[in-house]
């Protein structure tokens, strides 16, 4: 396959973002709404991946401080002045169309947050992604109870990760 590209979403891709999310991920539903806060608040972490002319996959990302997850299905209101880390708060790509994505949007997001300053990826792994994200440089961290308290929302299985950029 060729080098796959995640280029900036554009507000007219809201709804054909929200039909994969909610195709993918119908346990963990989120509004249109939340997805087109974050375009709004930090286009440049939001990503789609187009194959065939259509939006096969979606990466979405923003400025965050480490150890602190925003609630699934919340509104981020504004964008920390002191951010410490860019969380990727989800990347999610059609069946058919899996294999080489999340790395490529994994990479994109890198060179997004090296350009930035900011050295460190956080996200919260769910299901059983967590070993597909160790492969790319992730590592668990030991949640305390306000950190438990807000994985709540995202499954049993969530569990937090970040990623030094300085390490790899
Ligand atoms: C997560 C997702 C985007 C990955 O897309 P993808 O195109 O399959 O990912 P990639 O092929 O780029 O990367 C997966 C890497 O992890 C490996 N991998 C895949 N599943 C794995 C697993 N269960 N355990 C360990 N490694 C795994 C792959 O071999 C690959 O490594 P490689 O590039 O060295 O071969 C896709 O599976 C998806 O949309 N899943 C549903 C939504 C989801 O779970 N999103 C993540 C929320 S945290």
């Amino acid at each position: 396959m060729s080098k796959l590209h995640w280029p900036p979403a554009r507000a007219s891709d809201l709804p054909a973002i929200s039909a994969i999310a909610a195709r993918i991920h119908p346990d963990l539903p989120e509004s249109p709404d939340v997805f087109a806060e974050k375009m709004r608040l930090y286009p440049e972490g939001c990503r789609v991946l187009v194959a065939d002319d259509r939006i096969v996959g979606y990466g979405l990302a923003h400025p965050w401080k480490q150890h602190r997850v925003p609630p699934l299905d919340g509104f981020l209101e504004r964008l920390p002045d002191d951010a410490d880390c860019l969380y990727v708060h989800d990347v999610a790509v059609l069946p058919d169309r899996r294999g080489g994505a999340a790395r490529a949007y994994v990479a994109t997001i890198e060179d997004l947050a090296r350009s930035t300053g900011i050295a460190t990826l956080a996200l919260v792994s769910v299901y059983a992604t967590r070993p597909l994200w160790e492969r790319f440089g992730f590592r668990p961290v030991t949640a305390d109870a306000e950190l438990r308290a807000k994985l709540a929302s995202y499954g049993e299985s969530a569990t937090y990760m970040l990623r030094d950029l300085a390490a790899t």
